[in-house]
């Protein structure tokens, strides 16, 4: 990535984040609202920092087929809020069992299993609550934006990824296996993210295949980075816990560090061929997904 581009991109993440970090915190009854407790709960790990990255994509995506960035912005805070319901429930004892998420303790530990659980439904609720309220963009857009985010996070798309996860967690997994699970997890929301920017600008067809294809070798790439940095990442940086990985099968056990880097250079290298019909334009989403190549948080 040349030196201007890298500022391009650090610029346009920087101001992603800022903007949805903005906007989530007004999507949320302020603190104290009563009961205060979920509030407290719903506020936590959403709003502590996350690379909102899936909310960016959407934002991109809907920059890429020349949509209105403020039509995009609820369907972005939706993909945010549905990641965050996904993180907490996977922190819990009975999923992963995780200490740390965005540098503090996770939810549960906060706010006990119960009111933890709670948040993570209400997130869910509320980000179908955001699409249906995004009045601008048409009925069909907002009637398709709830049908594309509802996939994604169900029985066909994350949950499904979560279930086979857990199920085969001290099993042994081949590679078709794992990338059901990954895919699934992780993948799904990408691509869901990608098809709700295009939507939301009123993009093509065309163009939405072209993007979901993007998002879904995106997606994939990320969860297998994620591997890596189960494996070898720091805490420190990544806000999160290291080794949680052990007893399941991951890209890296499975096939090698070496393996497991070689395979997320195929992918983002073949999530850049779905670019090319964007030309120059697209600049921004492949310097995303080299982003995503050499990621360390
Ligand atoms: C963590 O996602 C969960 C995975 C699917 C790997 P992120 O690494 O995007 O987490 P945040 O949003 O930055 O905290
Ligand atoms: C979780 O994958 C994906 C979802 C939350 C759906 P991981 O369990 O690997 O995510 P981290 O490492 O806890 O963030
Ligand atoms: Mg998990
Ligand atoms: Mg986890
Ligand atoms: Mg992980």
């Amino acid at each position: 990535m040349s030196p201007e581009i890298n500022k391009q991109l650090v610029a346009f993440l920087e101001e992603g984040r800022a903007v949805l970090d903005d906007q989530l915190d007004r999507s949320v009854p302020p603190l104290g609202t009563y009961p205060p407790i979920i509030h407290e709960a719903l506020r936590y790990t959403l709003l502590l920092p996350g690379k909102r990255l899936r909310g960016i994509l959407v934002l991109a995506a809907c920059d890429l087929v020349r949509g209105k960035r403020d039509a995009a912005l609820p369907f972005a805070c939706a993909v945010e809020m549905v990641h965050a319901a996904s993180l907490i429930l996977d922190d819990l004892p009975s999923q992963d069992n995780a200490t740390l998420r965005r540098g503090k303790p996770v939810l549960h530990k906060a706010v006990g299993e119960a009111n933890a659980t709670l948040a993570a439904v209400s997130l869910l609720a509320r980000a179908f609550g955001l699409i249906q309220g995004n009045r601008l963009v048409r009925d069909r857009v907002r009637n398709e934006a709830g049908e594309v985010l509802s996939r994604g996070i169900g029985t066909e798309g994350l949950i499904g990824g979560q279930v086979v996860d857990l199920e085969s967690t001290g099993k042994e997994l081949d590679l078709d296996g794992l990338e059901f699970i990954h895919s699934h997890k992780t993948g799904a929301l990408f691509i869901a993210a990608a098809e709700l920017g295009v939507l939301a600008a009123g993009g093509r067809s065309r163009d939405r295949e072209a993007l979901a294809l993007y998002a879904k070798n995106l997606g994939l790439a990320f969860q297998i980075t994620d591997d890596l940095l189960d494996y070898s990442g720091d805490p420190e940086v990544t806000g999160k816990d290291a080794g949680l990985d052990r007893d399941k099968t991951t890209f890296v056990n499975l096939c090698g560090i070496d393996g497991a880097r070689q395979l997320v250079d195929d992918l983002i290298n073949a999530s850049l061929g779905y670019l090319l019909p964007f030309g120059k334009r697209s600049s921004l989403l492949r310097s995303l997904a080299e982003h995503v190549r050499r990621r360390d948080r």
